[in-house]
């Protein structure tokens, strides 16, 4: 049985989909002090032997519903409980940054693992979050798919990764397009949303550029690096990335910097989520 976290509906119902696996109705509600309640009403006559709960941890609600699904199937006496993932939040403050600061990755993932067996997510910040886990967490790589909704026609195209940490991503998803140079930028993060974009030696003048990221969060490495881009007489730019998170004013901010088209996947369910990850997570179910 497959079991929806409010804000991971779509992508829940096509794993359902996908693995042939009954979608459970579920119920979001919240009393008068604010308090959650997220239920699983059929679940106890269903008894099924397994129950997968899919929740993307985009807030610190859908944190505290993920506990409440897995303790209501549990309750219903389900036998195994698998937690998937998708994006986790919290996922990129995976070190104390300062005395005194949390491991916020870890405490996340410490409460999620008292009530699963088992926990798939996909291309987290940094892959070593599975070992905050008790039970076995496998981060499932997505980036493939990024290729997708790409146009078939890319000129001379490069796939540039806007910091040292999304090179992996762009040669897998340069991989998945079957042809393109791979480049990558250098960026100095100044605060939440400053960062300071130092490009490579690359020539993108008249070629078409698929910017590819894990995250895009408040649009500001994308927008810069798509400034850069365009300062050098790039022809078309593409942003994607696995996890649109979009916050803020990121949709805006990017459209102004003039990209051609925003791609994301259905790790967040926004409305550039045109590539479904249902099929690699199926895969690890
Ligand atoms: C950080 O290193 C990540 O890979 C992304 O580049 C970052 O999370 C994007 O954040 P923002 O959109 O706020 O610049």
């Amino acid at each position: 049985m497959i079991v929806s976290g409010s804000a991971s509906q779509a992508l829940a119902a096509a794993l359902a989909r996908e693995l042939e696996e009954p979608l459970a109705a579920v119920e979001y509600d919240r009393f008068p002090d604010g308090e959650l309640l997220a239920a699983v009403p059929g679940v106890a006559d269903a008894r099924p032997e397994r129950a997968v709960i899919v929740a993307a941890t985009v807030s610190s609600d859908a944190h505290l519903e993920v506990l409440q699904l897995q303790d209501a199937v549990r309750e219903a006496g389900v036998e195994e409980v698998v937690t998937v993932v998708p994006y986790m939040g919290y996922g990129r403050q995976d070190e104390a940054f300062e005395a005194g600061h949390p491991v916020s990755a870890r405490a996340v993932a410490r409460a999620i693992s008292t009530g699963t067996d088992r926990v798939v997510t996909v291309n987290p910040h940094e892959e070593a979050v599975c070992e905050y886990f008790d039970p076995t967490a496998t981060a499932v790589d997505a980036a493939g798919r990024l290729a997708e909704p790409l146009p078939d026609d890319l000129a001379d195209p490069v796939f540039l990764s806007p910091d040292a940490g999304a090179i992996d991503l762009a040669e897998t998803a340069r991989d998945a397009y079957g042809a393109g140079e791979i480049d990558y930028f250098e960026k100095t993060r100044h605060s939440g949303t400053e960062v300071e974009i130092t490009p490579s030696g690359g020539t993108v003048a008249g070629r078409d550029v698929v910017v590819v990221d894990d995250i895009i969060a408040t649009g500001s490495t994308m927008s810069e690096a798509v400034g850069v881009l365009r300062d050098r007489g790039v022809a078309r730019v593409f942003v994607t990335c696995v996890h649109p998170l979009l916050a803020r004013n990121a949709v805006t901010k990017l459209s102004r910097a003039g990209v051609e088209a925003i791609y994301g996947t259905d790790t967040i369910e926004r409305g550039v989520s045109t590539v479904s990850v249902a099929p690699a997570l199926a895969s690890h179910l």
